[in-house]
């Protein structure tokens, strides 16, 4: 296995793909779409246009649905919810579909969705992440930061170098032959000075800012906790992540 980081879905190379790819958007989408998941959601469909979004859901029974969502952080106007994964109920969300739409997370998705292999990590499910690469030996793999429009946004590296740090741990892989760009090392070094201390990097970091001003400090506790939850979201069709 040969793994990548790219900082942004902007980065990543447009001539060709991976095996697998990890999508990370740790404040906040990948970190909802893994709760909804295991608070029972069918499916997570992810859409970076609003507008195509609700021509979608409109197929779909009002009572199986829900419209997810933010713009900035804050909920998009006429949407059941905004994109805090504290919402993620089980009552709230069990059964049916969420309809997502945010900044940055859901683009990133639609970057790799062509991708064979495509599953969406964060740091409450990491553990899921690393154990399902471990067993299906992907050859390559991204692993791609959602970054705040066009920039990088560092707790999606420092994920992917928690995800990296713990493959390397669990198994008897070389530095030499895992790293497959310099990212790669840096995303590690980064996971080690901060992974006693999360959640004072999502105080710091610019969306952890925006979100305070929302109001957001339990979202940033919440999304700051490490291996939380045993489910990892992966894509059925284009767009559509499941529990695996
Ligand atoms: C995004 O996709 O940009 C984020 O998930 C924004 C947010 O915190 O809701």
């Amino acid at each position: 296995m040969k793994l990548f980081v790219y900082h942004t879905p902007e980065s990543t190379p447009t001539d060709l793909l991976p095996d697998c790819a990890v999508v990370i958007d740790v404040l906040r989408a990948t970190t909802t779409i893994a709760t909804a998941l295991d608070a029972g959601a069918e499916a997570v469909q992810a859409f970076s246009n609003i507008e195509e979004l609700k021509r979608q859901s409109n197929s779909w029974s009002a009572d199986k649905r829900l419209l997810a969502g933010e713009r900035g952080g804050e909920m998009v106007k006429g949407f059941d919810m905004g994109n805090s994964p504290l919402a993620c109920t089980p009552k709230v969300v069990k059964n049916k579909r969420l309809f997502l739409t945010t900044t940055n997370g859901t683009r990133a998705l639609q970057r790799v969705e062509q991708v064979p292999q495509v599953i969406t990590a964060a740091q409450i499910n990491r553990q899921a992440a690393v154990n399902y690469l471990l067993e299906t030996q992907p050859e390559t793999v991204w692993m791609v930061g959602s970054g705040w429009q066009g920039d990088y946004s560092v707790e999606d590296t420092a994920c992917a170098g928690a995800i990296a740090q713990s493959i390397l741990q669990q198994s008897d892989v070389s530095k030499l032959k895992l790293f497959g760009n310099d990212e790669v090392i840096g995303a590690i070094a980064l996971y080690a000075q901060w992974q006693d201390n999360l959640l004072n990097l999502f105080r710091l970091c610019s969306h952890g800012q925006r979100l305070l001003k929302l109001d957001g400090d339990e979202d940033l506790r919440y999304c700051s906790q490490t291996d939380i939850l045993d489910v990892l979201p992966i894509q059925k069709e284009p767009g559509v992540l499941v529990k695996r």
